[in-house]
């Protein structure tokens, strides 16, 4: 690839000229290697327009090589300065929506940060090729959608209470056909049951909801239920977190963020499956009327859970949500998203999720959605036999156990709310890659919007 930086042109971004596509070509043929993925080299040109030249790796040439290169150049280049991007014949179309994503998703900034947004013009010319007109529009959609569970998730949680979060979603499935949303507040959650949200967010000054967001194609397609873990703040209840423990915790709704933004994206690409995102939310604050441990919670379900740890609390709202979608939504799948253990880091560290099914097949085609997507998942195992951790003396179950394998056990607590539906469920612990410390290739720093490119690439296929 070429990426062209027309530094200080006064004619702005615009197709590249042939003799300077000539000289491009001579110069690519003249390097000797590829170029790894992510490496950029840049060639001044001082006293020609444009006043510098980029050369991008791309490795192999694959999509992920492409899309290091997208990211890699976006970072080159400043964040007013126009890029020209020369592709060369033969350029596969998912090589062009991988180098889309890259550019994309490396130039993504929280739109509240003090460093403003980026306005680099960037100008793609290629040959003519419909394929590459689909590859970027899906590109688009999914880098679009990515930002906004970005958004969602770098927004400060005293902006971001349950009654906003399901605003912001409102005011974005409005902008959409094929949409509905509902939102249940705390006397109609009380009216059907749903103890498990009402437990948790009963110490918070903002009650919680319980979103319901449909994308319906039309008729005779399978239907997918996507539930997300909501909590906006999580403290840890009144078995508080310690200050480092808590200073993220504004991220603990990343998995309602990604399943969100997902089915905004499935309704703007059309995909023909229908999709139920399902997102509980609610603030695990500490206050007078914070559920306490050792409280017993009627579930959505009419099972009980003892909670002897407030900061298991993910869980309990989960639990609502799935035995929820089971009796009401009777889908084809449902896949669970979540915040959900600090385990899931210490197993697999930052960016690895864990992955749990019984559904091999289900399991295969999520990992393989995950690494097309750049998003790596791994599977974890669901061994019947530690159900017994749960043991509770005074419930159907215990929401914390403390007997190591928590990454696993808290999967085997959800696996207790699927009913007949446990065989066609898979859950993800996201904790570790939802977050990136430093800018990483496609991820900015703060939130990463994990999951969300690896649904709309799953969903297609579901
Ligand atoms: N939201 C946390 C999990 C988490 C930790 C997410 C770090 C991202 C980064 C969750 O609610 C939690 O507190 N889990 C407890 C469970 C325990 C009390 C059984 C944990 O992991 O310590
Ligand atoms: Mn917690
Ligand atoms: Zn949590």
């Amino acid at each position: 690839m070429f990426a062209v930086g027309a530094d200080g042109s006064p004619t702005g971004a615009g197709p590249v000229p042939a003799d300077l596509a000539a000289e491009l070509a001579a110069l690519l043929s003249s390097a000797d290697d590829p170029g790894q993925p992510g490496a950029v080299q840049v060639l001044p040109r001082p006293t020609r327009q444009p006043g510098k030249v980029l050369l991008a790796g791309v490795g192999p040439g694959d999509e992920a090589g492409w899309r290091a290169a997208g990211a890699a150049v976006i970072r080159t280049v400043r964040p007013d300065e126009p890029l020209q991007i020369q592709l060369l014949a033969g350029v596969p179309a998912d090589a062009l929506r991988g180098l889309a994503e890259g550019l994309w998703l490396g130039g993504y900034r929280f739109r509240d940060a003090p460093k403003g947004p980026r306005t680099t013009e960037i100008t793609i010319a290629a040959g003519e090729s419909q394929a590459y007109g689909q590859s970027l529009e899906t590109a688009r959609v999914t880098a679009a959608a990515t930002w906004l569970a970005r958004d969602l998730a770098n927004t400060p949680a005293s902006v971001k209470n349950p009654a906003w979060f399901a605003e912001q979603v409102v005011a974005e499935a409005a902008t959409r056909p094929g949409l509905t949303v509902t939102v249940r507040e705390p006397e109609q959650l009380a009216a059907e049951g749903f103890g498990g949200i009402l437990a948790v967010g009963g110490g918070s000054a903002t009650p919680p909801r319980l979103l319901e967001l449909s994308w319906d194609p039309g008729p005779a397609s399978r239907h997918v239920v996507l539930v997300g873990k909501g909590i906006t703040f999580d403290t840890g209840g009144l078995s508080i977190k310690t200050r480092d423990g808590m200073k993220l915790m504004k991220k603990d709704m990343s998995g309602a963020a990604a399943v969100v933004a997902a089915t905004l994206g499935a309704a703007d690409l059309r995909l023909p499956v229908r999709v139920t995102a399902l997102a509980p939310l609610a603030e695990n604050a500490v206050s007078g009327s914070a559920y306490r441990p050792g409280d017993v919670i009627t579930q959505y379900d009419g099972s009980t859970t003892e909670s002897t740890n407030s900061d298991a609390e993910g869980r309990l709202v989960l639990a609502d949500a799935l035995a929820y979608a089971v009796a009401e939504l009777r889908p084809d799948v449902v896949l669970d998203l979540a915040t959900l253990t600090g385990a899931n880091s210490v197993a697999l560290g930052k960016r690895t999720a864990a992955l749990y099914s019984h559904d091999d097949a289900l399991a295969r085609s999520l990992a393989a959605a995950g690494e097309a997507a750049g998003e790596r998942m791994w599977r974890l195992p669901l061994p019947d036999d530690y159900l017994d951790y749960l043991h509770s003396d005074i419930a159907d179950r215990h929401s914390s156990p403390t007997r190591g394998a928590g990454s696993v056990v808290a999967a085997l607590f959800l696996s207790e709310f699927l009913g007949d539906q446990l065989d066609r469920w898979a859950h993800l612990d996201m904790s570790a890659p939802s977050w990136a410390e430093q800018d990483d290739a496609d991820l900015s720093q703060g939130a990463t919007g994990w999951g969300t490119r690896t649904l709309l690439r799953w969903l297609p296929t579901a």
